[in-house]
């Protein structure tokens, strides 16, 4: 599976511990930057990484800000990203398992290194159920598609 991953200045430290245990647990990586601590505008980077997960190049997304939040507003205006900002274990397992999730945002002024790879770990570990979750997602991308 390959993961696109990218942040802000308010989430280098946390994104390469992420793009690392990625990679370590042998996983192809999409590093979308930033690369060294400068001011940069959160859009600019989830932009182009939301596209690459629509576009189907990278299976799924991790993107790191301050909050998670700035992060997952512009993932989310992509058509087809469903991105969840989340800093605790049951919110990023069950956003892949009822919403079908395919971009996790983080905060790196929110939640430290070790929590914030245990979320990466149960999101890109959890499958989505489908069944019943499924319809609800259609009435997402029906939303998406008439607005
Ligand atoms: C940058 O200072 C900060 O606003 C950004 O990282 C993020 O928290 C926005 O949601």
């Amino acid at each position: 599976m390959k993961i696109a991953v990218g942040c802000d200045h308010g989430g280098l430290e946390h994104k390469d511990a992420i793009v690392a245990h990625l990679k370590e647990r042998g996983f192809e990586v999409e590093d979308f930057g930033i690369h060294e601590a400068h001011s940069v505008d959160y859009p600019d980077i989830a932009l182009p990484l939301a596209q690459s997960v629509a576009k189907g190049e990278n299976a799924l997304g991790i993107l790191v800000c301050g909050t998670g939040i700035g992060m997952s507003l512009a993932a989310n205006k992509v058509k087809g990203i469903r991105a969840a900002a989340c800093s605790e274990h049951f919110s990023a397992k069950y956003t892949r398992l009822h919403n079908n999730s395919n971009i996790l945002c983080l905060g790196g002024r929110v939640i430290g290194v070790g929590t914030a790879l245990e979320l990466v770990d149960l999101f890109v570990d959890t499958e989505f159920e489908g069944g019943r979750h499924q319809k609800r997602i259609d009435k997402i991308t029906e939303i998406e598609n008439n607005n």
